[in-house]
């Protein structure tokens, strides 16, 4: 069973949250990689995998071009059939990150991937659209760790119920 995370990152904090993402899918036994849209892709890898989420930081409340474009362009990378979940930072809790995953989904969906976040059925943290982690209020930032984490934790389980 194998997970990837493809994410932008231009300071570095989507990039810490993938890795803390990967912590938990790894937690459960799962093999996980992370691929920044700045380096090559390894799209066998890719290819191989059960689930793929993405990440992106919050820009203009929306999510990063550079995902979008991924997203829009890619070829080689078949999504289609494959579990999908989102995850975003971003400055403030009216920023925009819940909607940055939201134009994410809608893209996920339309290549035909199970989009799955664990929603509120798990229970506490929910995790509605995707978890999102905050640069810019008190300690959010630093405090999401176990919710990203724990994201990480649900997806690797679903993705093992599934596949
Ligand atoms: C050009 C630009 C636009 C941004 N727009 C928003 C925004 O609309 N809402 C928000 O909450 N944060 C916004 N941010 C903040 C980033 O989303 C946030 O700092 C994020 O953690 C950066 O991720 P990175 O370190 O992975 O690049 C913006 C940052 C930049 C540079």
């Amino acid at each position: 069973m194998k997970i990837g995370i493809i994410y932008f990152t231009h300071g570095g904090h989507t990039k810490e949250k993938a890795e803390e993402i990967a912590a938990g899918i790894e937690s459960k036994g799962v093999e996980v990689r992370l691929f920044s849209l700045d380096d090559e892709l390894d799209t066998d890898y890719l290819n191989e995998c059960a689930g793929i989420i993405f990440g992106t930081p919050t820009y203009v409340a929306t999510a990063h071009w550079r995902v979008v474009e991924w997203l829009t362009q890619n070829r080689t990378v078949k999504l289609g059939g494959k579990l999908g979940g989102c995850f975003a930072t971003a400055h403030y809790a009216q920023g925009g990150g819940d909607s940055a995953i939201m134009s994410l989904v809608g893209m996920l969906l339309t290549k035909g991937m199970l989009v799955y976040s664990g929603g509120a059925a798990l229970g506490k943290p929910f995790i509605h659209h995707g978890p999102v982690a905050l640069d810019a209020v008190g300690t959010h930032y630093e405090e999401s760790k176990e919710m990203f984490t724990l994201f990480g934790e649900r997806f690797a389980n679903k993705s093992l119920e599934l596949f």
